[in-house]
């Protein structure tokens, strides 16, 4: 397979160094033509500085776009209507409706679409998704979710509830397996452009609920969950991979190996271009959790609940 990378910031270098280990970078595309030419460079493959210079000039099966939220939808239909396989980084676009038509064409055009919903990856995520699923420790009841970290100055287009809280709107929804019927939360702004706290619930049948907060505000970068389950809670750290069974007969810490969620996320992606396995995240799944991010943000305007009918 051949695939390019488009946009080399601070998230997207990632993504190159993973496509070339891999063995399948093939170029590089951003704006800023010296970051462009800086990881083209550094990874032997061709470079550019706009999306149509890239299109005029490779042959390719598949694309990475890793841009600003705000530019997502833009780059993301040109790729699709030329019938790539293209894989977006969260979230999948700034509204809703703008998703839902990426969907179409991908469906039309009969190709791959997925978002970058990395945790769904995490090894600590799958081993509680395991136990859920199981039902090893009961019936899971109530999540909640802790991210904090220093305010991300470069992100100018979204706040916190677009850029952070939706990895854990969309794990909420993976670890019930279902959507939830209701969202209400509170958000605010401090020293960024727009909100930089904010704490989101949402409910899901059977009163069954999630609780996430989030916040740019403190220097630390925490990353954290916990699970209720009828007979114990399960705690979990996203970035150690840690997981913490805690039951009545005490604390049991099972051994896993440690795995990058991004190598396992793009793999996931490349195999389901070539159809040898199913995509975990699905793009309708992305546009939920786009419209759950637009009803938390209303709802945080409002101060009210918001109901939801998510399919
Ligand atoms: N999955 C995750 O854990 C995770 C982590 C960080 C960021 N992200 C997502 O990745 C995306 C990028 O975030 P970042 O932190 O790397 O931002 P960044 O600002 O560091 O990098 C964005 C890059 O895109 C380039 N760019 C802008 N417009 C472009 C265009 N039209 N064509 C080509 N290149 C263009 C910029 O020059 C810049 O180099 C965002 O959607 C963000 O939400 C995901």
């Amino acid at each position: 397979m051949k695939v390019v990378q488009i946009g080399v910031g601070g998230w997207g270098k990632n993504h190159a160094r993973i496509l070339s280990q891999i063995g399948v970078l093939t170029a590089i595309c951003d704006v800023d033509s010296n970051k462009a030419k800086e990881v083209g460079t550094k990874y032997s493959v061709n470079h550019y500085s706009s999306l149509d210079l890239l299109l005029e000039s490779e042959k390719f099966d598949a694309a990475i776009v890793c841009t600003p939220t705000s530019t997502h939808f833009s780059i993301a239909t040109n790729l699709l209507q030329q019938k790539k396989n293209v894989f977006v980084e969260k979230p999948m676009t700034y509204l809703s409706h703008e998703g839902e038509h990426l969907r179409n064409v991908a469906h039309k055009n009969k190709v791959v679409l997925t978002c970058g919903y990395v945790e769904r990856f995490n090894p600590a995520v799958g081993l509680v998704k395991e136990y859920v699923k199981s039902k090893r420790f009961g019936e899971l009841i109530m999540l909640e979710f802790h991210r904090e970290n220093r305010m991300p100055l470069h992100i100018k287009d979204v706040g916190i509830i677009y850029d952070t809280s939706v990895h854990d709107i969309d794990t909420a929804m993976w670890l019930f397996d279902d959507t939830p019927e209701v969202v209400f939360a509170r958000s605010g702004k401090i020293r960024h452009d727009h909100e930089d706290f904010a704490t989101i619930v949402l409910g899901f049948k059977d009163n069954k609920i999630a609780i996430i907060s989030s916040n740019w505000i403190t220097p630390t970068r925490i990353r954290k969950f916990e699970a209720v389950c009828g007979d114990a809670i399960i705690s979990s750290d996203f970035i150690s991979q840690e997981v913490k069974i805690i039951t009545e007969n005490g604390i049991e810490i099972p051994k896993k190996e440690i795995e990058e969620p991004l190598l396992l996320e793009i793999k996931n992606f490349l195999a389901a271009c070539e159809g040898k396995e199913e995509l975990l995240v699905k793009p309708e799944q992305a546009v939920n959790t786009t419209k759950i991010a637009e009803a938390a943000l209303l709802s945080s305007q409002k101060g009210t609940p918001i109901y939801l009918d998510l399919k």
